[in-house]
Formats: C-alpha cells, sequence, structure tokens
C-alpha cells in the first residue's frame, strides 16, 4: 500500500449485522483484531495494513453517514435503506440477516386488510408501512411510530395490526400473532457513497469482486 493512499471508511451498523461483516472481511483477508473485543467501548478501528477504517454506528445511521460521505461503505439491513431513503448505491446483496417484512397481527384482523378500512398500523418502520398501505395497498391508514417491542400494539389496544421484521417468527407466535401479509424480503446490503463509486472505483470496485467470489 502506497504512503499517500487515503483510508476508505465503513459504516457498520452495531450488533449481530457488525459480526457477520467482520466474519465476512476476514474470508477475504481483512481483519480488524481491535474490534473483535467484546467488553471495548471503541467506536473507531483502523487497519493500517490495508488503509481501512470501520466504526460503528446505529443501524438507521448507517445510511445517513454514507450519504454525506463521512463514511465511502457501509453495511446495512434493506429494512433501513427503504425507511430511511438515503442517496448511495446499493451494490451488493450479502445474503445474511435473511428476515421478512410484514403486516401482523391477530388472526381476526386478516379482515381489516380486505376492505379498505381505517386501520391503526404500529411501526419501527412508519415509511414503508405507508408506502405498503398508500402506494401498494391504496389503503388509508393511521401510522403510529414505535420504537420497539412493537407487537405490542395489537396486544395491548394500541393498534389494529404491525409492520415489522419477521425472522424465525418465534416473537410473533409467543404473543398470539400471525403473518397476515408479506411485504417484502430482506437482507444485510453493502451500499456505496456515490462520489467514492466514482473516486476510489478501483479499491472498491476489487472489494466488490472478492465478497462476491466468496458469496
Ligand atoms: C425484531 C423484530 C421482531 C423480532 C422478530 O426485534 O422487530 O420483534 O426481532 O424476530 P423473530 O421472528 O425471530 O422472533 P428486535 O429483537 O430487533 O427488537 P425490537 O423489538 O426492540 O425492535
Amino acid at each position: 500500500m502506497s504512503e499517500d493512499m487515503r483510508y476508505l471508511t465503513f459504516a457498520l451498523g452495531k450488533g449481530r449485522l457488525a459480526k457477520k461483516t467482520l466474519e465476512l472481511f476476514e474470508q477475504i483477508g481483512i481483519t480488524c483484531e481491535e474490534m473483535k473485543d467484546k467488553d471495548s467501548r471503541k467506536l473507531i478501528f483502523v487497519n493500517e495494513e490495508h488503509k481501512l477504517k470501520f466504526f460503528l454506528a446505529k443501524g438507521p445511521d448507517v445510511p445517513t453517514y454514507v450519504e454525506y460521505g463521512a463514511a465511502d461503505i457501509g453495511v446495512v439491513g434493506k429494512d433501513t435503506l427503504l425507511e430511511e431513503q438515503r442517496r448511495a448505491y446499493e451494490v451488493l446483496d450479502l445474503g445474511f440477516g435473511k428476515c421478512r417484512m410484514c403486516v401482523c397481527g391477530p388472526a381476526s384482523a386478516k379482515e381489516l386488510l380486505k376492505h379498505h378500512e381505517m386501520i391503526r398500523v404500529a411501526s419501527k418502520y412508519p415509511n414503508i408501512a405507508k408506502d405498503y398501505f398508500y402506494n401498494k395497498k391504496q389503503q388509508t391508514v393511521d401510522i403510529i411510530k414505535l420504537n420497539g417491542s412493537v407487537e405490542l400494539g395489537p396486544i395491548v389496544g394500541l393498534s389494529d395490526v404491525i409492520v415489522d421484521i419477521v425472522e424465525t417468527g418465534s416473537t410473533l407466535r409467543e404473543n398470539g400473532l400471525d403473518v397476515l401479509e408479506e411485504i417484502c424480503p430482506l437482507s444485510a446490503r453493502m451500499i456505496v457513497n456515490q462520489v467514492s463509486m466514482k473516486m476510489e472505483a478501483e479499491r472498491i470496485k476489487k472489494l466488490i469482486a472478492d465478497i462476491k467470489e466468496i458469496l
């Protein structure tokens, strides 16, 4: 690596996705030992050999860092990309973090989805919910934003249904709720800043090609 090469910066969503992403990078020979220390509160890590920087951010903030160029590359769930609507190139489906965005609720709520009724929809993803009900189904609904444990919505009477991620389905099962409609499949994606894609085309294309080879 030449001395004057600039760092390529990666924004990773904290948690499960970051761990999987680092495992993937290891397979193409990019390691970052200090990032594996679970007790560390450090937020940014450097790989001097390859001139790379990695930082951990809240998932929904990853597309923001990438749009503004504070990170060249981001790894984030498709759910977050759909919800945040940031400008960036989506270059790779990494194939992990597979799950589905669904409309869920008690079985009795299925009828409410058939007749364009004015219903209440609770979700951590108000933009995805809005797009689905207003544009795809042409159903006017009242959308209530929640920040987690969204399954509570129909149970405590806040909403008729929810729009949420379903992975194994056990959260729904344990709370007496069903998948009523499927909105779209989800998985982890790699995104690239639009300017970086041009300025660092060679390095980024090589990285994408290396990852593609092992997927
Ligand atoms: C997610 C999602 C569901 C659950 C789905 O929540 O919102 O609640 O996982 O997984 P399952 O189908 O395998 O049960 P998360 O654990 O991220 O927490 P949250 O409720 O605070 O969003």
